[in-house]
This record gives C-alpha cells, structure tokens and sequence, in this order.
C-alpha cells in the first residue's frame, strides 16, 4: 500500500509534497517522509508515525526549498515502523534516492549481492535495496538515470511504483510502475506524481494514469513515457479530472466516517441517478451498453472482492439468484487467482472494490481474463486500476470516501449489485424477472435515500447505546438470508474501529458450536426485521436470552413485540427483504462509529490498517 508523491518544478516542493501526502494518508501511516533536491545533494526528513510528525522540520523554512522532491507515507510490508525504515531511502553513496509502494519479492538475493560488493543497509526494507541496486548500475554504466533505472528493474520481480531521482541530474525525476497506481498530473512547466488523484487535483485536472510495464521520464519540464521492457514509446491519453476540493475535506463533521455515514441519502441517490426506468421497470447502465450480446450469454456469475466489499457480495449473490436465475459464487479475490475454480468464458466475473486498487481483487481479475470471462467492476474510485482492468464497469457515484472503515461505497456496492440484478434479470428468457415485479422493486429502491435519512435522524439513541456497550471484549453480530452479510459487515465495522473482538455469522449456525461462548459478558446483536426469517430470528434470540447474553435487536419501525425479549432495539425503516441489508448497515456503522469514538481511538485510521490494500 502507501502513498507516494512527487513534484518537479518552479514552486516549493515541500508544501505540494506535504500537502499530497495529508491526502494519501489513508494509505498507510506507519510513518511519513520527504526528500528534497537542495543545491546539488538530498536532504532526507522522514519520522515514524503519522505525516504531521513531518511538520517538526518546517521550523527552518530556507532548509526546505528546493523545487524537486519525493515523499512517501508508509504501510510497513519489510521491516517494522520506524524512522530507519521510512521512506525516502538513500543509495549508501547517496547518489539516489527513492520512493517505492509495493513489495520487491527478490529483494534477499540482490541484497545478498550488493553486500558482497560493499553496500551497506541501514534500514530493513526491500525498497533500500532498490536504491543501492540503482547506484550500484549507474556506477558502471555511462547511461542516462531513466535507463540505469530501466536496467535495475529489468533484475527485479514483484510490485512497484517508484519514483527515483539521481543527484547528478538534478532537472529529472523518473517514475515506474507494476502492479501499483501511479497518476501523473501535467501543470504548466511542472508536474505532479501521486499514487492517486487526489494530491493533484488542486493543482491541475490533467492526468496521465501510467499503465503497468511503463515508465515516466520527466526532464526539462518534458514527459517522455516508455515501456520497461523494450523502451518502446508511449501516446499516453490525457484524462480530465471532475471531482471538486470540497469533497476531499470534512464539511463540518469532526471526521470523515461520520461525514460519509451521513452521505449516505445523497449517496444512494446518486448511485441511482439516471440509471432508473422505471416505465419500464428497468435499469440501464452506460457501461454495460456495449456488452449486452455477452452479458446475455453468461450462465454464471463469480463475484470477487475482499473485505467490506466481499460481503455487500454475499448480497449480491442471493440477488443474481433470485431475479436473474444466475448461479452465482463469492470468491476471495486472493483465492480466485491462485486456485483452479472451475470457470469457463460462459461465467462472467464481477469484482467489487471502492478503491479499485486492491491487489487480491485485480489478480482475480487477471487470471479471469486469462480464462476467457467477461470481466465486470463495480468501482467507486475513476480511473482507478481496477476500473481500467475490467471489460466493462459501473462505478458507484458516491464521491471519495476517506475514513479506512467503508460506508457509504458499502451501501452504494449493495444497491448496485441489485440493480444489476434486476437488469441482467430483465434481459433473460428463463427465469427472467417481470416488469411488473421489477417495477415494484425499483419504486421501494427509490425511497431507501429517505429511509436512511429517517435513520440518520436516531443516531443519538444509537450514541446512548454506545455508551452503555463499549466495554464489553465480545460480541456476536447475527442474521439471515440477505442479512447474513449485514451481520458480517457489521461485524466487521465493529472490529476494525473499536478493536474489540466480534464475529458475524448466520443466526441459526450459533447453536452449532458458537453459542457456548454466550454469557451475561458476551452481548449479541441480531438483525431481526419483520420478513420471511423473523420468527426464526425469534427464536435465535429466544435461546441467547435463555443463556444470560445481552440482546441488541435491528427490527422493523412499529414492531414493538422485542422490547419484552431483548435488552435494547433499534429500529429501521420497513422496506423489501433484499433491500434491508442497506438500512440495516446504516446503524452499525453509527455503533461502530460512537463505540470506538467513546474508546478514543483514531477512528479514520485504525491502527494497523490502510484504506487501500495494494499488496498481497
Ligand atoms: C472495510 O471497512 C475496509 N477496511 C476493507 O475491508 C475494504 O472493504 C477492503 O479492503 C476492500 O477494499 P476495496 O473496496 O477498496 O477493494
Ligand atoms: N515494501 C516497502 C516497505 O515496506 C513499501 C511498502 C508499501 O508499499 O506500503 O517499506
């Protein structure tokens, strides 16, 4: 993962730099650092911990000029979080210096080679191999540093985007990538290189995304890209930018997660915008247009993702089945690219993702293509690697989403997964879906944005109730059919704030081991609206009452019948059974939200994690 950033021109380089890495934080914040060209040598600032920590080395300001530079804000793979490990990373000459996101995977064996030649580490990383690898070519070469660079990377395996800059040619910055993003923005005489868009945006909307096996030269205010491989040169098409500054920043919320829960009618909104016909109870997404003569053909469906993005899956299978008639599998994205499924070019590949970055999801994507499938991606970030790798695409709509814990993109993949259903349900023959059922599936799809909102308008009881569960170390968080994967995202939401430990499962599997956990310190949430399971969740919760565990209910506005059986309820919205998943997110992610505020901890960025998982 990581965030790297670059800029070469006439402005100061720090504030860019600085500013870019505030931005790509969510990538990782095991440490942040900046590297500086400054009359003719590197200087390096790099502390462990968050990109603020960077601010202790702006008290001397005329240290800090200098219009070359490259910083990087780090989610540790090699070598543990530290100043000595951060990023940039010095050849020992000092001759190079270097950025890297992703994993060098023959980092030992070059190592070992460049010790036997007298290099000297001082950090545990694969990347500052790289660096000496560098230094270690220009030495014995007379070639310009793009091409030492080329030749380095032609000895290593693994993922990369780098950016290097050599001491000897003060005006060049050079950029590579494989299997990691890198965008590289063109202002006037100066340019900007970020692992995604949103350092750049303020300073100019046109973009170059680099494609893997390229490389950026970036001398005398040119940009020349060519492949790694054989230097072949590339016309790369300039994209132009539409999202708007302000929704990078918090809007009056004291942080992003809240901010983003609270979107969540607009969000539901717009991921429908324009994509409803109601008339003729249908669904129409632009991307797919082109695609109908194959999606036609498919007979299977392989759902792909990791994380939140897996479970909105677990919702999209149930939905595929039962208004398209499409058998359909969720599948680890890390399992799909490595295992022989057993797949041919009649099953169509979804991949879930709202960064559009996530490693395990785009190898599953490769080796589906590898096998012939039609490949499709609900994405949420534009002209992110997955939205350029699949065949065709729908993205979400709902802006960027910032806090690490996925909310609004989570509701927005569930919706879209049955939209998608009532369309791919609407073109079939066998087992198609009628119009006058779809209508009436659309018309309540359109009323969820002010159904969240209504829920939205509660989350003081929800506060309440986070203050009265937070200590406890355990919790079950349970439901069925469609809320099965509610009850694992909420889960989910719930262990990744607040650190306690909870587990997600279907309602009824707790008698079949798990419930021997249950007592008066092991509480339960249960997602138990009125519809065709409530009387089964019933009982679920009958006999975890009858074994002293605490019960949170998510039950249906009206239903007053589990006051008398559980300890505390919340209350959604009556809507369509597929459609409850989408509420019922609504209230945990506030529970997660408010428990792990009450905990006081970093709830934008927990710890150990990243927003964007680009390594294995
Ligand atoms: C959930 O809140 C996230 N922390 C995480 O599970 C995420 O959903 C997963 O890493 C997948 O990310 P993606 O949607 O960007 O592919
Ligand atoms: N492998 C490098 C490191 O551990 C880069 C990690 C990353 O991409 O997050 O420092």
């Amino acid at each position: 993962m990581c965030g790297i950033v670059g800029y070469i021109g006439k402005r100061k380089a720090w504030p860019v730099l600085f500013k870019g890495l505030e931005r790509l934080e969510y990538r990782g914040y095991d440490s942040a650092g900046i590297a500086l060209l400054q009359n003719g040598a590197f200087s390096v600032y790099k502390k462990k911990g968050r990109v603020v920590e960077l601010s202790k080395f702006t008290k001397n300001q005329n240290q800090l000029s200098g219009g070359v530079g490259i910083a990087h804000t780090r989610w540790a793979t090699h070598g543990v979080p530290s100043d000595r490990n951060a990023h940039p990373h010095l050849s020992s000459g000092g001759d190079i210096v270097i950025v890297h996101n992703g994993i060098i995977e023959n980092y030992l064996s070059i190592k070992k080679i460049l010790v036997g030649k007298g290099y000297r580490f001082k950090s545990d990383t694969d990347t500052e191999v790289l660096a000496n690898l560098i230094e270690d070519i220009k030495k014995h070469t007379k070639v310009e540093i793009d091409e030492v660079v080329r030749l380095a990377l032609a000895q290593v395996s693994g993922a990369y985007a780098i950016l290097v800059l050599s001491k000897d040619e003060p005006g060049t910055m050079v950029v590579a990538k494989v299997g990691s993003p890198v965008v590289i923005g063109i202002g006037k005489k100066e340019f900007f290189v970020a692992s995604d868009a949103t350092p750049i945006i303020e300073h100019t909307k046109k973009v170059i995304y680099l494609e893997d096996g390229q490389m950026a030269t970036i001398k005398n205010s040119k940009l020349l890209i060519k492949t790694i491989k054989n230097k072949t040169i590339k016309n790369p098409y300039v994209h132009t930018l539409k999202t708007k500054i302000e929704e990078l920043e918090k809007g009056g919320f004291p942080l992003f997660m809240l901010k983003e829960i609270f979107e969540q009618p607009k969000s539901l909104a717009d991921t429908m915008r324009g994509r409803i016909v109601l008339d003729k109870g249908n669904v129409k997404f632009g991307g797919l247009e082109k695609f109908e003569k194959q999606l036609r053909s498919i007979n299977r469906l392989t759902i792909t993702a990791m994380g939140t993005a897996r479970f909105t899956g677990l919702i999209g299978e149930y939905a595929f089945e039962e208004l398209a008639g499409i058998p359909t599998k969720v599948e680890y994205g890390s399992e799909f690219a490595y295992r022989e499924a057993a797949v041919d070019e009649n099953t169509g590949l979804l991949a879930i993702s709202q960064s559009g970055e996530t490693k395990d999801t785009l190898n599953a994507i490769k080796e589906a293509k590898k096998k012939g499938m039609l490949t499709l991606g609900i994405v949420n970030v534009i002209g992110s690697s997955i939205a350029r790798e699949v065949d065709a695409g729908i993205y979400n709509h709902v802006g960027p989403e910032t806090a690490v814990a996925s909310t609004k993109a989570s509701t927005s993949q569930a919706l879209l997964q049955i939209m998608l259903a009532i369309y791919l349900g609407r073109m079939r023959f066998a087992r198609g879906l009628s119009k006058s059922k779809a209508k009436g599936i659309l018309k309540e799809m359109q009323k969820l944005p002010a159904l969240a909102e209504m829920i939205l308008k509660s989350a003081n009881n929800i506060k309440k109730l986070a203050k009265k569960y937070k200590n406890y170390n355990n919790f079950f968080f349970l439901g069925r059919k469609y809320n099965v994967a509610a009850a694992m995202e909420g889960a989910l939401k719930l262990k990744e704030c607040s650190y306690i430990h909870v587990e997600g499962m279907n309602s009824t599997e707790l008698k079949h081991g798990p419930i021997s956990l249950i007592d008066k310190n092991f509480p339960t949430l249960i997602i138990a609206p009125i519809d065709s399971m409530y009387e089964k969740n019933k009982s679920s919760i009958q006999e975890i009452k009858a074994r002293g565990g605490p019960v949170i209910a998510i039950t249906s506005l009206g239903n007053k019948e589990l006051e008398n059986i559980t300890d505390d309820v919340i209350y959604i919205p009556k809507t369509l059974e597929m459609l409850t998943p989408i509420l019922a997110f609504i209230p945990m992610q506030l529970l997660a939200y408010y428990i792990a505020v009450e905990r006081g901890n970093d709830v934008d960025k927990p710890r150990n994690l990243a927003k964007s998982v680009t390594v294995e």
